[in-house]
């Protein structure tokens, strides 16, 4: 019995009525981009592997543990399968594989080969060893037999293929059929193989395409928003899944476009807040921190080795780790058990040297003045590892343990990191999935919109003029809903109360008269109205 297949662990359906706040939520994202003058970018949903590996850092969770990774096996390489099938059955079979030099170019084989016993070979290289490849090589064979007026037995086939990646052994002949073998070479016979990896998370993406595009060579600043799925291997949850929506925005450019500016900062996380504003997310909090320079943070891992050495063996697996390997991580930390230890472990401020406390000190400074509320979180230093100075997240109370619905900071130095020219830079990217749970739950419901009228064709041979005249009518900017003629009165009505404000009837005598009949459900009155009328009047109702 074949069982339903349903959506994989962490991703799900989106489905109307709720998808009209998700194109709500990004009209009013676009809209909001477009008037700080953002431009929208687009980027490829998998890349190289090592992009995130470099960018988002190895030792995070993020790479270390949650991305869908796999390997793309490249171009096919008959020629070096070719070459490693006949050094290896040289080697074997001295006396069988005697004379290469036989007419090939007839033949659908990639290679013919007289046998020590008199008969012939016909070889073919393929990727896949599959039905149809079995097939041209037994037409093959076919005709080979046909051309050379050979005698059915001592003409045979064989399929030479890769082996699965990640078998081993001896490669063996395996005869499939009386006159057709195959034959799996272990060894990697795909050019240019490469690990590719669905994206989790965008940043790495963009500044990736930063460098390629050459973007920094215009001068300018560039600020650039994108809207898309991401793809992260946690354990889902109440806002927590698989494939999410971010709604991110970076700005970046070379240093003398003004990049390294602490009112950047302070500019986007006013954005930030008109954004939530708009969308009408009421009681957010704005969490900052900086974690200042390279230099700085590795102050900071020096004093907080120093601090976490003596107590260590208290806390969790993770942060024993994370306690030699990359000590910043045990501030994200959220066993509830470990929290008092690291309270009590020193603060990033106090390893932030003079330039960085200032730009810091600007930041705010530049937010106190538009009237943008923060609260300093010491703790906050962000799970990807390209962060320097500014860091933030805004956070909702009606989210519960997911509790982030956006997060962001600077990364002055990821371009080099990739390889690119200097390029600081500051972004964030909101989770829009937790952005329509917090809506959700303001707004207890979603309202579907009705449509402003159904029309309902009496009879089946009044389909086609019901289509026409919702064709008019659509085309005249009304919503229609178009019933079926094979549908009772009593049907029609209640697919129309559910559907529509309004129901037009559509009969031959209307069809006759050009005069229908509309009720409106609110009202319950019935009307008739002429075709003339009838745009007019439904809009009106
Ligand atoms: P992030 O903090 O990893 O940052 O993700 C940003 C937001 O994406 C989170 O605050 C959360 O709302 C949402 N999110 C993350 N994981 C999930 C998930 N599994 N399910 C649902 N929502 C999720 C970044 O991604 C950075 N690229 C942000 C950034 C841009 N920094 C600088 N520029």
């Amino acid at each position: 019995m074949s069982h339903t297949l349903k959506a994989v662990r962490g991703t799900r359906d989106l489905l109307p009525p709720e998808t009209a706040l998700w194109n709500r939520i990004e009209a009013t994202a676009r809209s909001v981009f477009a008037r700080y003058n953002f431009g929208e970018i687009r980027t490829p949903i998998f890349e190289d592997t090592g992009l995130f590996a470099r960018g988002v850092g190895e030792e995070t969770d993020i790479v270390s543990k949650e991305m869908y990774t796999w390997e793309d096996r490249g171009r096919f390489d008959k020629v070096s399968l070719s070459r490693s099938w006949l050094t290896d059955a040289r080697s074997k079979h001295p006396g069988w594989v005697r004379n290469t030099h036989l007419p090939q170019e007839k033949s659908d084989a990639d290679a013919v080969y007289q046998n020590s016993d008199g008969g012939f070979t016909l070889v073919c290289f393929v990727e896949n060893a599959t039905a149809v490849a079995c097939q041209s090589l037994a037409t093959a064979i076919d005709e080979y037999r046909n051309r050379q007026n050979c005698t059915a037995y001592n003409v045979r086939g064989l399929l030479v293929h890769p082996a699965d990646i990640g078998s081993e052994g001896i490669p063996v002949e395996i005869q499939i059929h009386r006159d057709i073998a195959v034959y799996p070479v272990p060894g990697n016979f795909f050019a240019s193989r490469q690990s590719l990896t669905l994206r989790p998370e965008n940043t790495a993406g963009v500044v990736r395409s930063y460098i390629e595009n050459k973007l920094g060579e215009t001068g300018q600043l560039q600020k650039l928003y994108y809207i898309g799925p991401q793809f992260r291997r946690e354990r889902p949850q109440k806002g927590r899944y698989r494939q999410f929506s971010q709604i991110g925005a970076e700005v970046i450019g070379p240093p003398s476009a003004g990049s390294e500016s602490p009112l950047r900062d302070a500019e986007v996380l006013e954005m930030l807040a008109t954004l939530l504003d708009e969308l009408g997310i009421a009681g957010w909090t704005l969490h900052l921190n900086s974690v200042g320079s390279a230099a700085d943070r590795e102050r900071y891992n020096q004093a907080l080795r120093a601090a976490l050495a003596p107590v260590a063996g208290q806390l969790c697996a993770d942060c024993q780790r994370r306690a030699v390997t990359n000590p910043l991580r045990v501030l994200d930390c959220k066993v509830p058990e470990d929290q008092p230890i690291i309270d009590a472990l020193p603060v990033i401020a106090d390893s932030l040297d003079g330039e960085s406390k200032n730009h810091f000190a600007a930041v705010t400074a530049a937010l106190d003045a538009a009237g943008v509320p923060y609260t300093r979180n010491h703790r906050l230093v962000r799970g990807l590892d390209y962060y320097t100075r500014t860091t933030f997240e805004f956070t909702h109370g009606g989210l519960g343990a997911q509790n982030a619905l956006l997060g962001g900071g600077r990364y002055d130095g990821l371009s080099e990191m990739l390889g690119g020219p200097r390029a600081p830079g500051i972004g964030f990217a909101i989770g829009e999935d937790r952005l329509i749970l917090t809506l959700l739950a303001q707004e207890s419901a979603v309202q579907q919109v009705l449509a402003d009228a159904y029309i309902a064709p009496l009879g089946e041979s009044v389909n086609a003029a019901a289509l026409a005249l919702a064709r008019q009518l659509r085309r005249e900017g009304l919503k229609i809903e178009l019933g079926d003629g094979s549908f009772r009165l009593k049907k029609s009505f209640e697919a129309a109360d559910k559907a529509a404000r309004q129901i037009v009837i559509l009969g031959e005598d209307e069809l006759q008269s050009g005069i229908l009949t509309v009720k409106d459900f609110a009202t319950g009155i019935q009307t008739k109205v002429p075709r003339s009328e009838l745009t007019a009047f439904l809009l009106n109702a």
